[in-house]
C-alpha cells in the first residue's frame, strides 16, 4: 500500500537515473500532470540551478526544494520527478512518502557516470574527479533512497518505455487500480 492517500507517482533517484524522461512518459500514458521539482525551483528562484548554487549555496537550494515539496501536498494525479539530492534532508523523506507512491530509479555507476558526463549543468559534479564524486555520493545516499522508496527499479539495461511500463504496473498494484491498462 502507498504511504499516502494521494495518487501521485513520485520518482526519486540519483542524477542520470532517468527520472525526468521516464516520468514524462508515465505522465503522458496515464494522463497525469508531470511536475519536475528542479524546474519549479528554477521558476521560483528566477535563475537556473548552477546560479542558485553559485550565488546562494547548496543549503539555500535545499530550502527551496523542500518548499516545492510542501507546496505539492494537496496535488493529486501527478508524476513528480525530483532532484537527486532530495532525500538528503530527513524531513523531505517524510514529505515524499506523503505525496504518493515513491519509486526509486537506479542504474549502474558506470551508466550513471556516462549519462551525467554528457552535460555540465550539475553543480555538485563540477569537481576535479567527477567519477569519484559520483561513486561517493551514490554510496552515501543509497540508504536514504532505500528508506524512502516503496519500489526500486534498475534502469541500467531497460528502455525508457519499458521502465515506464513497469512503474505504471506497480502503481496500479499500489493504488489498487482496476480496469484496462
Ligand atoms: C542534485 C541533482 C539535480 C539538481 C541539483 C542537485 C543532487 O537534479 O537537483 O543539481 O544533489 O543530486 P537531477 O537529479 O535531476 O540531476
Amino acid at each position: 500500500m502507498p504511504a499516502s492517500a494521494h495518487q501521485n507517482i513520485v520518482l526519486i533517484g540519483f542524477m542520470g537515473s532517468g527520472k525526468s524522461s521516464i516520468g514524462r512518459l508515465i505522465a503522458g500514458r496515464l494522463g497525469f500532470q508531470f511536475v519536475d521539482t528542479d524546474a519549479v525551483v528554477v521558476e521560483r528562484a528566477g535563475m537556473d540551478i548552477p546560479k542558485v548554487f553559485a550565488r546562494h549555496g547548496e543549503a539555500h537550494f535545499r530550502k527551496l526544494e523542500t518548499a516545492v515539496l510542501e507546496s505539492m501536498a494537496m496535488r493529486d494525479r501527478c508524476v513528480i520527478s525530483t532532484g537527486g539530492g532530495v532525500i538528503v534532508r530527513p524531513g523531505n523523506r517524510t514529505l515524499l512518502r506523503r505525496l504518493g507512491f515513491v519509486v526509486w530509479l537506479t542504474a549502474s555507476e558506470e551508466v550513471i557516470y556516462q549519462r551525467v558526463s554528457r552535460n555540465k549543468r550539475r553543480p555538485l559534479l563540477q569537481t576535479e574527479n567527477p567519477r569519484e564524486t559520483v561513486a561517493k555520493l551514490l554510496e552515501s545516499r543509497e540508504p536514504a533512497y532505500a528508506e524512502t522508496a516503496q519500489f526500486r527499479l534498475d534502469t541500467t539495461v531497460m528502455s525508457r518505455a519499458a521502465a515506464a511500463d513497469v512503474v505504471i504496473a506497480e502503481a496500479r498494484r499500489a493504488f489498487s487500480w482496476q480496469g484496462p491498462a
